[in-house]
């Protein structure tokens, strides 16, 4: 069995994985306080005494938000946390032959309409900030170092993750749709964005091969078709009323153009059809992951 350590373990998405895959990978979990990856001393601290096959870096700061108000600041936590950790991450992992695995986001391209989605595992990273947050921004550059820094890595991009195992540190998109929803305060859905989404469950298998057969690359692990929030929220909450609902219809093309948003891609979305075939896996329809999702909150 691969030994690998999970940088992030304790956020939203990493400690699903942790549990799915603890049987199939040795796994070392880690958050802030054993590993600061901001801290490079701490970093060569850590690996001098512990060694792994392969490192996973789920470790953000990933309230887009709260990220914005940091633009262009690179002393602040947003771009140390997402380019200098990965970076210190990066350096180490390619100096000792580990395998790394970043995870990233479709929110490092635009999603305009001059630079619409989806986006393909080889779509053309961004050079410029325009049109992207400073969250996306910094998952950008994070990206774009560590490929000009490994030889052996893996970036594994979704979007929209959502679980339905609960976690009380954060809510996700889902989780909030149907709090939201029960007190009857459900805003307007969005018919004019384009997403994927990524039912946190159907990580583990993809994730497990590309670290147990060391795959190099760029991958989309997400939903294989894509939607909107208003089409996905429509279907979610019927499964879960089992009654079909009336969801109100929003613009998010209006919603950017209110002043003070920090942009988001509205046409964005990660196509699969690379991955899957490098992995030999097919994915699941947002419909068949949001079918899962209920199923598992009525066991
Ligand atoms: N959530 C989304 O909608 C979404 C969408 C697309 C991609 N992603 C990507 O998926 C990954 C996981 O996202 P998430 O939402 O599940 O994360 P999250 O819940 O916000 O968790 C972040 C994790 O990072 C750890 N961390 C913070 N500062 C650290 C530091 N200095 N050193 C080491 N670890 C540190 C936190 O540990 P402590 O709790 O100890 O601080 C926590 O375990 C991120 O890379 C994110 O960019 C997320």
């Amino acid at each position: 069995m691969k030994k690998v350590l999970i940088i992030g373990g304790t956020g939203m998405v990493a400690s699903r994985f942790v549990d799915l895959a603890k049987d199939k990978l040795e796994i070392v979990s880690v958050d802030e306080k054993t590993l600061d990856i901001i801290d490079n001393t701490a970093v060569e601290k850590y690996f001098t005494k512990n060694k792994f096959d392969a490192v996973i870096n789920f470790a953000a700061f990933t309230n887009v938000d709260a990220a914005e108000k940091e633009t262009g600041d690179e002393t602040g936590l947003t771009y140390r946390l997402n380019v200098l950790g990965p970076k210190n991450l990066a350096e180490y992992c390619n100096d000792n032959n580990t395998f790394l695995v970043h995870i990233s986001t479709d929110f490092v391209f635009p999603g305009t309409e001059e630079e619409p989605g989806p986006y393909d595992e080889d779509a053309r990273l961004p050079e410029t900030p325009v049109g992207i947050g400073w969250y996306g921004w910094t998952k950008n550059r994070a990206e774009l170092m560590i490929q000009n820094t490994s030889t052996n890595y893996a970036i594994v991009r979704y979007g929209y993750p959502f679980r339905a195992a609960p976690f009380d540190l954060k809510k996700d998109w889902a989780r909030n749709l149907i709090n939201l929803y029960n007190e009857q305060k459900l805003y307007p859905m969005f018919t004019d964005q384009v997403q994927s989404v990524l039912f946190v469950d159907d990580l583990v298998e993809p994730l497990v091969k590309i670290i147990n057969e060391e795959i190099s690359g760029i991958f989309h692990v997400a939903s294989s078709d894509m939607t909107t929030p208003h089409e996905i929220g429509l279907y979610l909450l019927g499964k879960y009323t089992g009654k079909p609902v009336e969801l109100q219809k929003g613009s998010m093309g209006e919603f950017l153009k209110a002043p003070g948003r920090t942009p988001r891609p509205r046409l964005g979305g990660l196509k699969t059809l690379k991955t899957q075939n490098i992995l030999n896996l097919k994915f699941k329809t947002w419909r068949a992951m949001v079918d899962e999702f209920v199923s598992q909150l009525n066991t």
